[in-house]
């Protein structure tokens, strides 16, 4: 099966919307009566691309991965995932299709009464995997992550960085069907932020469609994968290769 890392379209004809994981089709959002945050955004991303999001301060980067772990609607425009108009889709459908999406979020929304185990492990807990048969593997993740002598910590005991990790650890445990990560190497230095980007491209080897919102301009170059820019909310993709 062959995947097209990078592929993505500014004006999604029909037959690659069809197959596309995520499209916008002229979407707006606004926060109440406020300005439009994000503009006329049209792009699609193919199954197994990986992208990075990235744009000045106040862009709209948040705001557009909000829409689309359906944390805001849009107030203009067509949102599809998975190819589902998010327009339509039934509320007792939500539960299933966010289980599909691992997020790595700006501000860590860590569970404080929960070890750093406990918070990686949720995704699988909640989709009803016995501990026994992920024990080994969140252990092993957590490794990787550099929090292997921490899995007992609770999350107001760690730093940072530490946080950041632990979100990322528990975006991925489940091996989403696309991940969405918030400035995911914000508080690590770079040396880890090269060993998270690796994580991420191991995910996105194994068929995950990836979308980073990123301020760290050397990752983005190092990673060879392609930007989609956001200023002043509106979107400018990268030329067609
Ligand atoms: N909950 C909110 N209510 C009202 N306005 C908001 C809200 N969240 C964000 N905004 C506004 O929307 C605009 C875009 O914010 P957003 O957080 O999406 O930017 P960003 O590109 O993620 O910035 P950063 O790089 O600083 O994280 C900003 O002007 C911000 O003030
Ligand atoms: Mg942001």
């Amino acid at each position: 099966m062959s995947r097209n890392p990078g592929q993505t379209s500014q004006s999604p004809d029909a037959a690659h919307e069809a197959e596309a994981v995520l499209s916008f089709a002229g979407v707006s959002m606004r926060y109440g009566r406020a300005p439009e945050t994000l503009r006329d955004i049209s792009f699609s991303l193919a199954p197994g691309s990986f992208h990075f999001l990235t744009g000045p301060s106040g862009a709209g980067k948040s705001s557009l991965l909000k829409l689309i772990y359906l944390a805001a609607r849009p107030s203009r425009g067509l949102i599809s995932l998975f190819g589902q108009d998010l327009a339509v889709l039934p509320r007792q459908q939500l539960p299933h299709l966010r289980r599909r999406i691992g997020v790595v979020f700006q501000e860590f929304r860590l569970l404080d009464h929960l070890s750093a185990f406990d918070n990686a492990a949720l995704p699988l807990r909640i989709a009803g995997k016995p501990a026994k048969t992920y024990k080994d593997d969140v252990a092993e993740l957590l490794a990787w992550v550099g929090l292997g002598s921490r899995l007992h910590a609770m999350p107001a005991t760690l730093s940072g960085g530490e946080k950041q990790r632990l979100a990322i650890a528990r975006a991925v445990v489940g091996r989403p069907d696309i991940l969405l990560a918030d400035e995911p190497t914000g508080n690590v230095d770079q040396e880890m932020a090269l060993r998270i980007l690796r994580l991420f491209l191991e995910l996105n080897r194994q068929g995950t469609t990836v979308l980073i919102a990123s301020h760290d301009h050397d990752l983005v170059a190092r990673s060879g994968m392609p930007e989609l820019r956001l200023e002043q909310g509106r979107m400018f993709a990268p030329e067609a290769a």
